[in-house]
C-alpha cells in the first residue's frame, strides 16, 4: 500500500488550513490521527426502518467495518436513500435513478478510495451498483440475505403466497382475522422476500457478474455466516484498494453475459432485464435486449424455487447455493474476473450439491429453455418481455380478444364489474403503466384475474402491458411493451375486442389490426398529461429512456471521470 497514491489523501493528507478543516471534523467521531493514512472505505448503507428487508443493515455493516480494521482500511459508513418495496408510491422503480444519483454523487464527493454497497430490497441493489459504476471505484455489494420462510400452521408461507391469497380473498373465501395471522407468520425473521423474487435475482445477478463474494446470493439473513461474509466482504475490499481493482475490471461484457445465462437457470424475475441494462449502460457496455432472448432463452432451469417451483431462498442455501448453478453451467460461461480476483468459475469449482430436488444437474435440468424471451411485433416494436418459466404453456401460442384498460386505475374500477365482458380466450390489456405513464413503470402487469374468471376456475389468461411484474408472480404476461403507450406506442390505440396474437416460438406479438386503421388511430390519440410540474418527477419524465434501453435516464448512462476535486474553503 505504501506507494499506492490513495485518493483520500487529495483530503485527509493534505497540509495547512486545508487538512486541518478535512481532519479536525472528523476527529470530533474520536478518531485517532494515524487513520487518516490509511485507505478510506465507503459503507453505502441502505439501512432505514421504512425498508424493512434491509431493517438489519446497522448491524450488519459493523460486520463490515470490523473487517475493514482488521485488514487496515479506515471504514466510514454513509446512509443514501431507500427503496422500500412494500411501502413507496407509486413505485420504487420511479426512485431507483433518484437513488443511483445519490449513490455516486456521494461517492465521488467524499475522501473515498473503495465502497462496499449494502443491499437487499429489490431496487436498492441496481441503483447502488448503477451509481457506483458510474464512479468506477473498487467496489463489493454485500446482500441483506433472504428471510427465512414463513410458516402458518404447519405450512409453508411466502412471498408468492400472496398472489394465491389475494384471488382466494376475492372470492371471499378467507376472512381478514386470519390474514393478519397469516401476517406475523410471513414476516418471522430479518432480510428480503424469500422466493426467488427481484431481491433474491438480484442478488443472483452480483454474485453471477463477480461484484460480491462467492455465496452472497442465498446464505439467509438470519444466518450467522452472513455477518461471517460482511466481514470478509469488509477485508476484502481493502485489498482491492492496493491491487486496483475498479468495477469496470469486473463488469465486462463477458460478465454480463455469465448474469444472462445464471439469471436463466435460476428462474430470475423479469426486472432482471431493465435493470442489468441500466447497469450496462452505467460502464458503457453495449448489452442489447435481444441479447437476453439469443444467450439466455434456451438455458435449462436448474433451481426448483418459488415462484417458478417450489422451494425458497434458505434451502437454496443449504442446497449449496449459487456456486452449485454456476458449477452446473461452467461450459455456458466466460471465465470472467470477480471482486476476490479469481474467475466466477474458480470460485465455484469445489461446490456440492446437498439436495437434488432443489437443485438440478444440467443433464436432468426441471425445465427447459427457462431464460427470458423478447418477442417483437407491431405491438411491441422495442421489444416486449416473456419469462416463459413463469407462464403456461398451452397460452404461450395464443390469439384472443382485447380486454382493454386504460390504466391501473381503469383496471381496478372494472376487473370485478358483472358487466365486464370476459372469458378464459381473452387477452387483457393494461395501458399506461410503463416508464413515464404511471410513471416509474409500475410492477402491475401481472394483473390478478376477474373474479368471473377465477369462479370458474380459471388460473391463467394472456396479458400484455407495458408495465412489469413483481418477482414473486407468475402468469403468461408479455411485459415492458416498448414504446410504451404513453409515448405512443401501438398499444395506446388497442380497443376493447381487438385481436391480439401471441405466438412465444416464434417470438412475436401482433395486433391483427389494419395499418390504415392504425395510423388512424394515431392521429387521433393524445399523450395524458400526469400534471407534473417540478420536482424530480418532471426531470424523470423529461429523460427516461424506455423499457427497452433499461428505463435509466439518458444524462445518467456512461460514468464521469477526472473531475477536479476544487477546495470550496
Ligand atoms: Fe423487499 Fe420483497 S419487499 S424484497
Amino acid at each position: 500500500m505504501a506507494d499506492k497514491k490513495l485518493r483520500s489523501q487529495a483530503w485527509f493528507g493534505k497540509k495547512g488550513r486545508d487538512g486541518f478543516i478535512y481532519r479536525a471534523w472528523m476527529k470530533n467521531q474520536g478518531i485517532p490521527d494515524d487513520e487518516f493514512g490509511k485507505p478510506v472505505i465507503g459503507i453505502c448503507n441502505t439501512w432505514s426502518e421504512l425498508t424493512p428487508c434491509n431493517a438489519h443493515f446497522r448491524e450488519l455493516a459493523e460486520s463490515v467495518k470490523k473487517g475493514v480494521l482488521q485488514a487496515g482500511g479506515f471504514p466510514l459508513e454513509f446512509p443514501v436513500m431507500s427503496l422500500g418495496e412494500s411501502l413507496m408510491k407509486p413505485t420504487t422503480m420511479l426512485y431507483r435513478n433518484l437513488a443511483s444519483m445519490d449513490v455516486e454523487e456521494t461517492i465521488r464527493a467524499n475522501p473515498l478510495d473503495a465502497v462496499v454497497l449494502m443491499c437487499g430490497c429489490d431496487k436498492t441493489t441496481p441503483s447502488l451498483i448503477m451509481g457506483a459504476a458510474s464512479v468506477d471505484l473498487p467496489t463489493i455489494v454485500i446482500s441483506g440475505g433472504a428471510m427465512l420462510t414463513g410458516r402458518y400452521k404447519g405450512k409453508k408461507l411466502a412471498t408468492s403466497d400472496l398472489w394465491r391469497i389475494v384471488d382466494k380473498a376475492t372470492l371471499g373465501e378467507i376472512e381478514d382475522e386470519e390474514i393478519r395471522e397469516m401476517e406475523s407468520c410471513f414476516g418471522r425473521s430479518r432480510g428480503h422476500c424469500m422466493v426467488m423474487g427481484t431481491a433474491s435475482t438480484m442478488a443472483v445477478m452480483t454474485e453471477s457478474l463477480g461484484m460480491s463474494l462467492p455465496t452472497n446470493a442465498a446464505i439467509p439473513a438470519a444466518d450467522s455466516r452472513r455477518k461471517v461474509l460482511a466481514q470478509m466482504t469488509g477485508r476484502r475490499i481493502v485489498d482491492m484498494v492496493a491491487e486496483d481493482i475498479k468495477v469496470s475490471d469486473v463488469l465486462t461484457r463477458e460478465a454480463f453475459e455469465n448474469a444472462i445465462v445464471v439469471n436463466a437457470a435460476t428462474g430470475g424475475s423479469s426486472n432482471f432485464v431493465v435493470h442489468l441494462l441500466a447497469i450496462a449502460g452505467r460502464v458503457g457496455v453495449d448489452l442489447d435486449l435481444k441479447d437476453f432472448d439469443k444467450i439466455g432463452s434456451k438455458v435449462p432451469l436448474l433451481t426448483n424455487l418459488q415462484p417458478a417451483g417450489e422451494h425458497y431462498m434458505e434451502d437454496f442455501y443449504y442446497a449449496g447455493g449459487l456456486p452449485v448453478v454456476i458449477k452446473e453451467l461452467t461450459h455456458l460461461l466466460k471465465e470472467t474476473p470477480t471482486i476476490n480476483g479469481k474467475s466466477i468459475i474458480e470460485n465455484s469449482a469445489n461446490s456440492e450439491n446437498y439436495d437434488k430436488n432443489v437443485l438440478a444437474d444440467f443433464e436432468k435440468p426441471f425445465q427447459e429453455n427457462a431464460g427470458i424471451v423478447v418477442v417483437y411485433g407491431n405491438l411491441c416494436e422495442r421489444g416486449g418481455v416473456i419469462k416463459p418459466a413463469a407462464a403456461s404453456e398451452e397460452l404461450l401460442v395464443h390469439s384472443g380478444k382485447a380486454v382493454v384498460f386504460e390504466d391501473i386505475e381503469d383496471y381496478h374500477a372494472r376487473v370485478n364489474t358483472p358487466e365486464l365482458e370476459i372469458d378464459e380466450t381473452s387477452v387483457m390489456v393494461l395501458k399506461n403503466a410503463g416508464p413515464k405513464g404511471y410513471p416509474g413503470m409500475a410492477e402491475v402487469g401481472n394483473m390478478a384475474l376477474p373474479k368471473k374468471l377465477l369462479e370458474k376456475g380459471i388460473k391463467d389468461v394472456v396479458r400484455v402491458s407495458d408495465g412489469r411484474m413483481s418477482g414473486t408472480a407468475y402468469g403468461t404476461t408479455v411485459l415492458h411493451v416498448a414504446p410504451e403507450s404513453a409515448s405512443g406506442g401501438i398499444l395506446a390505440i388497442v380497443e376493447n375486442g381487438d385481436e391480439i396474437i401471441l405466438d412465444v416460438p416464434n417470438r412475436t406479438l401482433r395486433l391483427n389490426v389494419d395499418d390504415a386503421e392504425i395510423k388512424r388511430r394515431l392521429e387521433n390519440w393524445e399523450a395524458p398529461d400526469l400534471g407534473v410540474k417540478r420536482g424530480y418527477t418532471k426531470l424523470y419524465l423529461e429523460n427516461v429512456n424506455q423499457a427497452d434501453k433499461g428505463a435509466d435516464m439518458d444524462f445518467l448512462r456512461g460514468k464521469t471521470v477526472n473531475l477536479k476535486l476544487r477546495e470550496s474553503h
